[in-house]
């Protein structure tokens, strides 16, 4: 069902433009595949950008989310959000042409960073074996850079509302240093490669059912979501 979704995607695109974007997902692929990251730029526009920013920021505000966790104690962070976890089915096709890997998804997490803030240099859990951190908006004067390091140096990435960047979150390592602005919101969509060593831990191993018939809920969504916005995923 969802390769139909993506041959009907292909077919609204002149066949120039279909030969000249699977071209450049498999550079990028090959890219990612060398460099273990990949920055992605335009990922998410209006007006679902905005809906999803504002949708986290008032939630962030609402007193409902967890306050902390052991990366940023005392910021409001999410797991598995319902209309974040829409997100990983939304995004996945794209990601695995982009990386040339086959992806489960396993779980969603945003945060909205406060002034202040500094995220520690870490790896992930293997649950995090693909990652993609999509800015969703800030309020500062300039972008907040996330650094990873590549060969022993630090590369920092400015992200742009609806710009991200997809990596290998268990090898590479990766932080933020103090934020200057205000707030900034920031979702991570995390992933496991179907043929790789963490395959077990698809949907992050939930196996209660009430977490299952929610991801499965949020999937339809997703699927949903792609396809009434399959016209702006088809452009890029
Ligand atoms: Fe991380």
């Amino acid at each position: 069902m969802v390769d139909a979704q993506a041959s009907q995607r292909n077919l609204q695109l002149p066949q120039s433009s279909r030969d000249q974007r699977v071209e450049n997902e498999g550079t990028e692929a090959v890219k990612f595949q060398k460099d273990k990251y990949l920055v992605v730029k335009g990922l998410l526009d209006e007006p679902l950008l905005g809906t999803i920013y504002a949708h986290a920021v008032k939630k962030s505000l609402s007193g409902s989310m967890a306050l902390g966790d052991v990366q940023v104690p005392g910021t409001p962070s999410c797991y598995g959000d319902t209309f974040m976890e829409m997100l990983l089915e939304l995004f996945r096709p794209r990601l695995e042409r982009l990386t040339g890997l086959k992806l489960h998804p396993t779980y969603s997490y945003f945060r909205i960073y406060k002034h202040g803030d500094v995220l520690e240099e870490h790896t992930d859990r293997p649950s995090c074996e693909i990652s993609l951190s999509l800015t969703l908006g800030f309020e500062a004067a300039k972008p907040w850079p996330i650094f990873f390091e590549v060969d022993n140096q630090p590369v920092p990435a400015e992200l742009l509302p609806g710009d991200g960047i997809v990596f290998r979150g268990t090898e590479l390592k990766h932080w933020r240093e103090r934020f200057g602005g205000v707030r900034h919101g920031s979702v991570f969509l995390h992933y496991v490669d179907q043929n790789g060593p963490y395959a077990e831990w698809k949907y992050d191993k939930q196996r209660a059912f009430r977490a299952q018939a929610r991801r499965v809920l949020a999937y339809a969504a997703g699927n949903i979501l792609r396809a009434l916005t399959s016209t702006v995923m088809a452009s890029r």
